[in-house]
């Protein structure tokens, strides 16, 4: 069954990149010259999702600005001959069907998902976080919808994680998936931030999922837990009783611009990736350096 409408929850506060983000979504923080969120859209689109839906909150409409078509920009730049950019311009808005939903009351990313239920209906459908870019030779949606299209169940993006930080991630346990490639595991075990002596793995789940229908009555089932919020890895556990799971460990890397240092950092790698910026940017780092 081919999967066709994707969620991307972009509601939250995004309190550790106060504060830029109380009047700008963090999902519009730029890398070098792109939203962070546009690169999630581009990954959804390229693994021929046609329809999302933004679960978004008040404040954030500047995310839908960004997605809609600007008419009058865009007869500016064909007036004055900017063809290139007019063509980009063009492709965001022709990239998918975007539909918006609010999420009024911020609890959680597993609330976030619970805003999805009436447009997804009882269909499979992926998530990816919209704080969060994954790089590589092939989008990670794209992996997860390959182990998806081969057992129709759940599948969770996987990253190795240094084991002293395993603490800070939603872990899971598995074993070896008869049928499948190498890097994916049928999972029996999924732990939210584990002390390390107790880590099934260092494998920690990674932003971006396929579910099953199954996981909105999960949601439903589970309520607020942890910081009242409803937590999407508590309904994880729960499906995992009733379904089979499957995680991918990720070929790609994962970008998350949640905070404020790993915002830095990715801004320097993606800038370095561009052929037009790199040499002048190693001139300009190595120069800053000298004086450290
Ligand atoms: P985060 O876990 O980074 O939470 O969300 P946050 O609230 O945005 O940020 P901090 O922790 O306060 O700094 C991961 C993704 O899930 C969305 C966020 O917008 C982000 O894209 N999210 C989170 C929601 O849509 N709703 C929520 O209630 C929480």
């Amino acid at each position: 069954m081919l999967i066709r409408k994707a969620v991307i929850p972009a509601a939250g506060f995004g309190t550790r990149f106060l504060p830029f983000t109380k009047s700008v979504p963090k999902e519009l923080a730029v890398l070098v010259d792109k939203p962070v969120i546009q690169y999630v859209v581009e990954e959804a689109a390229a693994c021929g999702i046609t329809d999302i839906l933004m679960i978004v909150s008040s404040g954030k409409e500047a995310i839908a600005r960004h997605f809609n078509p600007d008419f009058e920009l865009e007869s500016r730049l064909e007036s004055s001959g900017k063809a290139e950019l007019l063509r980009q311009l063009r492709e965001i808005s022709s990239l998918a069907r975007i539909h918006y939903v609010y999420q009024h009351e911020l609890d959680g990313l597993g609330g976030a998902l619970r805003c999805a239920e009436e447009f997804i209906g009882d269909e499979p459908f992926a998530v990816l976080l919209g704080d969060t870019v994954c790089s590589g030779t092939r989008p990670v949606l794209a992996e997860l919808l390959e182990v998806f299209q081969a057992t129709a169940s759940s599948v969770v993006a996987l990253e190795r994680v240094p084991e002293e930080k395993v603490s800070r991630y939603g872990v899971v346990g598995g074993s070896a998936a008869e049928g499948l490639k190498s890097n994916a595991l049928k999972l029996d075990e999924l732990v939210e931030k584990p002390e390390k002596e107790n880590a099934p793995s260092n494998l920690a789940i990674a932003s971006r999922y396929v579910f099953t229908p199954g996981i909105f009555g999960a949601l439903s089932a589970v309520g607020r837990g942890k910081n009242n919020e409803v937590q999407l890895t508590d309904a994880m556990k729960l499906l995992l009783k009733s379904e089979a799971m499957y995680g991918v460990e990720i070929e790609g890397k994962r970008h998350d611009i949640g905070d404020k240092l790993s915002f830095l950092c990715n801004t320097v790698e993606f800038a370095l990736k561009r052929p037009e910026f790199r040499d002048d940017l190693i001139k300009f780092l190595k120069g800053k350096l000298e004086n450290c």
